[in-house]
């Protein structure tokens, strides 16, 4: 896997259940995935000579994150890497543009929007798409909701266009809530689609995910997942496809596309069949897909953002939540904690959608702020 981050973490702890060692190319020690895994390459994933070798000897490679150049994964598949999702996949992942550009195309729905060179050209579409705000993105890079900005007025328009950064602009959607739908997709052509999720953003960062996403009608569900078993089909996925969901008063409007495992997944390694983790490593070693199913009527996945300086250690919080509900199951990335940095998650499983929710959010907060 290229990237050290939490998602290669987690694979690595799904891979030994598979028999597999999972090589890492990761830029620092560590990182979160080079901190646990045996073979562990330094490098950086912008590098053409380091991926190749990197990649000697591997059955496969597959990604923790977007970043890598869609010339070189061609470069090395021409050389016959096994490397997933491919080139002419990714970059629908990669560039916010080519993603709007391609959904239009296959007809999927997606906001209004318009790939934009000048501030007069957001103050044209605002005109047009029914006034300010407008939501403003960085074609490439943004995570996090770095990368996105809610514009006001055309005086921000000219402030972010000032900075030189490639955009496409998009109407503000009327969304009553997000959704996430989840597939995994094999070379073979075998689709495996998860519940869909509701997906809670706070400041642009997720949050909590609830599965399956409460009060969601069966139709509008299965119409998510066919939504993204088509994408996942029509674009060539291996691996898996997160399809990020606005759902409004009219229907599903899609946000955006990863081709990794996601945040919103990551509720599968305890309340799913198989974990996405695992999922996605049947996916790129060409096995059969695992069940989806869930494992139990209610799960939630809450993140743990770092806390303020100072205070207890997590060590501590740590201590006090197993004391107060040992239920609750931790995975903590072994990142350093700044403020704000996804540092780990927490899940719960149940019978009742509120109560659980109610001991994830604490469990989070105990965390983070050892209350
Ligand atoms: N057109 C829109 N209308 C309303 N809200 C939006 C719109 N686009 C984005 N948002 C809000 O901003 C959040 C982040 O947007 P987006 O997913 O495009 O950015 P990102 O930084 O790539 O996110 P990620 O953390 O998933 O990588 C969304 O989850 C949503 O809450
Ligand atoms: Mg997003």
């Amino acid at each position: 896997m290229v990237g050290g981050g939490q998602l290669a973490r987690m694979t690595h702890q799904a891979a030994i259940a598979l028999g597999q060692s999972l090589r890492v190319l990761s830029v620092s020690p560590d990182d979160s995935a080079a901190l646990v895994a045996a073979d562990v390459r330094i490098g950086t994933h912008t590098d053409l000579a380091a991926l190749r070798e990197f990649a000697k000897g591997c059955d496969a490679v597959t990604f923790d994150h977007e970043h890598v150049p869609t010339a070189h994964i061609a470069a090395l598949a021409a050389e016959g890497v096994k490397i997933y999702p491919g080139a002419d996949t990714i970059v629908y992942a990669q560039d916010k543009q080519r993603m709007r550009e391609r959904l239009s195309e296959l007809g999927a729905p997606v906001p209004r929007w318009r790939p934009v060179a000048e501030a007069g050209e957001i103050a044209g579409f605002a005109a047009e798409a029914g006034g300010w705000p407008v939501v403003a993105k960085a074609v490439r890079g943004g995570y996090d909701g770095r990368g996105v900005w809610m514009l006001a007025d055309a005086a921000a328009a000219e402030e972010l266009v000032r900075t030189g950064t490639p955009l496409i602009v998009e109407e503000r959607v009327p969304l009553v809530r997000e959704l996430a739908a989840l597939v995994a997709r094999s070379p073979f052509g075998q689709v495996a689609a998860y519940p869909v999720v509701e997906t809670v953003q706070r400041d642009g960062i997720c949050v909590e995910v609830l599965a399956p996403a409460p009060g969601l009608p069966e139709e509008r569900a299965l119409e998510a997942q066919q939504l993204a078993i088509d994408l996942a089909n029509a674009l060539g996925v291996v691996g898996l496809l997160a399809v990020e969901l606005f759902e409004t008063a009219d229907g599903l409007v899609v946000n955006e596309l990863a081709m990794r495992p996601h945040n919103s997944g990551h509720w599968t390694i305890e309340g799913a069949r198989t974990s996405q983790f695992e999922q996605h490593l049947r996916a790129v070693l060409d096995y059969p897909m695992g069940e989806t199913s869930l494992a139990a009527p209610a799960v939630v996945m809450a993140n743990v953002l770092g806390g303020p300086d100072g205070g207890m250690s997590i060590d501590e919080h740590l201590h006090h939540l197993f004391a107060a509900d040992p239920g609750v199951r931790v995975h903590l990335y072994g990142k350093q904690v700044r403020p704000g940095r996804k540092i780990g998650h927490v899940t719960v499983l149940g019978d009742d959608m509120t109560s659980v929710r109610a001991r994830a959010a604490r469990a989070a907060r105990r965390l983070q702020e050892g209350e």
